[in-house]
């Protein structure tokens, strides 16, 4: 049977999030605000947007939308200079493993991020051409847990809900894919994505067998 596979970019595919991390502390640090590593975790799954939002609040600042603006375009750029020096390494263990699988096995593959660099991110690390959609940031007005992100890659693929299953690292995620009717299968710490039909640790725990049962079922 074939079913439609939809990956998340950041903390399933590569791991950005210390990229991120860096560019958010280096903004934080200009209105003097000690940003760590722990609160970076909240910033998991969420727009570019609503992340400056929350550091804002976190700090305490209230800035101007031009002020705003100008920090959006600021971190981005900073966050690009990182990404320029990704490659194939940076791609999280057994990924190629279970794209490659679910290729020879005429499934269908998508993208499904919040980020407005997926295809620059993809690119530099040549999985561009394993997938055949890709929706990201630039495509959808309403963020996860909103579910119009994976809605659209089912669409891109002609794929129903129910045979749609979704790879996830965010709890924001998890719940866009439960609430557009998908298999949510949580990729990270099975606590904190207990709303997930199943979690793993991360791919190199999730078996060929697995997949199989996955398009079969
Ligand atoms: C998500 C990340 O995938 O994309 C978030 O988990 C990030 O941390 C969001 O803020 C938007 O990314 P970008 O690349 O458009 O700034
Ligand atoms: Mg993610």
């Amino acid at each position: 049977m074939k079913k439609a596979f939809i990956f998340d970019l950041d903390g399933v595919i590569v791991d950005t999030a210390k990229f991120h991390y860096l560019a958010w502390r280096n903004l934080a640090k200009g209105i003097d605000f000690d940003f760590t590593e722990e609160q970076n975790e909240q910033f998991k799954g969420v727009s570019r947007v609503r992340s400056l939002e929350i550091l804002l609040d976190m700090a305490k600042y209230t800035a101007t939308q031009e002020q705003k603006e100008v920090w959006l375009v600021q971190k981005n750029e900073e966050y690009l200079k990182y990404i320029q020096k990704m490659d194939e390494s940076e791609i999280l263990p057994d990924v190629p493993r279970v794209l490659d699988y679910l290729i020879e096995n005429q499934q269908g593959i998508a993208l499904g991020s919040a980020s407005k660099n997926a295809r620059p991110i993809l690119e530099r690390v040549s999985l561009l051409d394993k997938f055949q959609a890709i929706v990201d940031g630039n495509d959808v007005t309403a963020a996860k847990p909103d579910p119009e992100v994976f809605v659209k890659g089912a669409q891109a693929l002609k794929t129903e809900a129910k045979d749609c299953i979704v790879f996830e690292d965010s709890i924001a995620g998890i719940q866009a894919a439960n609430a557009a009717g998908m298999i949510s299968i949580g990729i990270g710490d099975p606590t904190v994505l207990h709303e997930a039909f199943h979690v793993f640790t991360n791919f190199t725990e999730l078996s060929n067998d697995f997949l199989q049962e996955l398009i079969a079922s």
